[in-house]
């Protein structure tokens, strides 16, 4: 993945990332459904004194998925352990990690689409009786053990529902669908971020920047660092709205919040496809993009600002996204 700015996925630069992280629910900006429902369904099963269902947790990158697993342990009151896909490669790497829990405890899976599907069965019994099944030895003098883990909590996190097997996802009590954030949320975000980070914001200015933020957290929190940025070397320290325009408009993010490769990716589809509908291998070999980036990443958002459309033959440029271009429509 590039450095682009607009990346809705983690960047080095994010590690800031740990430090606004909000640690409760009271904290935690929108989602406000996910959050009713998570509420209950912790002091419900705190009052039983059993162990929370398995959460299942999923949506485009950085929404906050990752904080939300801590704030279900700190709000269990629980350890969290951490792991993802990709670092699960044996089945003794899960096995591992699933007999280091103790009881109660938070495991918490990220990417839990990328775990190979041979090593997924051993979390079937492990989050349906909280045993654990594997096989030791080789060849002949191989036999299979079963163990017994405490009672615990799998928080798995996706950006690609889709990409789970039905078996694992049936196994989760709990799904929360994460959804983009709207401009009163990222408003509140930025506001937040600003007292954690002790710069002040002009409530314009951050509506300013919730405005370009893409929906997203992570973005806005970025987009702040920057434009605080300015702020102090262009002015005072504080962000107002004249600073965060030019910072922004600097930054090439557009007040709906595209960036470059955004433009590119709308302006291929009209002038090289004539404003579709195009298949999305075509769009991904047009601009240079993997096709997963531009699914993962990209056309989300534009799905969801309504600047792209998916049909059964394609995707389709809408006339939202021919008047923000500035451009006459084509193939309405
Ligand atoms: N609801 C929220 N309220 C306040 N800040 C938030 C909220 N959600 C996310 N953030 C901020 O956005 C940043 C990114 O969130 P997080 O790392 O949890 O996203 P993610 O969904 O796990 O992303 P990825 O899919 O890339 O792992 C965090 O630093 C966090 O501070
Ligand atoms: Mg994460």
């Amino acid at each position: 993945m590039d450095n682009r700015l607009l990346t809705p996925e983690s960047l080095k630069e994010d590690s800031f990332d740990n430090t606004i992280r909000p640690q409760t629910l009271q904290e935690y900006i929108g989602q406000s459904e996910n959050k009713e429902n998570l509420s209950i369904f912790i002091k419900a099963a705190k009052m039983r004194g059993e162990p929370l269902d398995h959460v299942l947790l999923y949506g485009p990158p950085g929404l906050g998925k990752t904080t939300l697993a801590g704030i279900i342990a700190n709000e269990l009151g629980v350890n969290l352990k951490t792991t993802s896909g990709p670092a699960i490669e044996k089945s003794g790497d899960l096995a591992a990690v699933l007999s280091s829990l103790e009881e109660g405890d938070v495991l918490f899976i990220d990417e839990i689409h990328r775990i190979p599907r041979f090593i997924e069965e051993i979390l079937y019994s492990a989050m349906e009786d909280y045993t654990l099944d594997i096989i030791v030895g080789a060849d002949s003098s191989s036999r299979s053990i079963k163990i017994d883990l405490p009672p615990f909590t799998l928080v798995g996190a996706t950006t690609r529902a889709g990409d789970l097997t039905s078996p694992l996802r049936d196994r989760f009590g709990i799904t929360c669908k994460l959804n983009y954030y709207n401009q009163e949320e990222l408003k509140n975000i930025a506001l937040r971020t600003s007292k954690v980070l002790d710069c002040n914001i002009d409530l314009d200015a951050a509506e300013e920047l919730a405005m370009r933020s893409r929906g997203t957290p992570r973005i806005c929190n970025r987009l702040f660092r920057r434009v605080r940025d300015y702020a102090l070397v262009m002015g005072d320290g504080k962000i107002d709205l004249s600073i965060a325009r030019i910072a922004l408009d600097k930054l090439r993010v557009d007040r709906l919040g595209l960036d470059d490769t955004d433009y590119h990716l709308l302006k291929s589809i009209i002038d090289k496809f004539n404003g579709g509908p195009v298949g999305i291998e075509a769009i991904a070999s047009s601009i240079g993009e993997e096709q997963s980036t531009i699914e993962d990443v990209y056309e989300p958002y534009l799905l969801q600002i309504g600047l792209i459309k998916r049909t059964s033959r394609g995707r389709v440029v809408t006339e939202k996204a021919y008047e923000h271009l500035g451009l006459p429509i084509k193939n309405s």
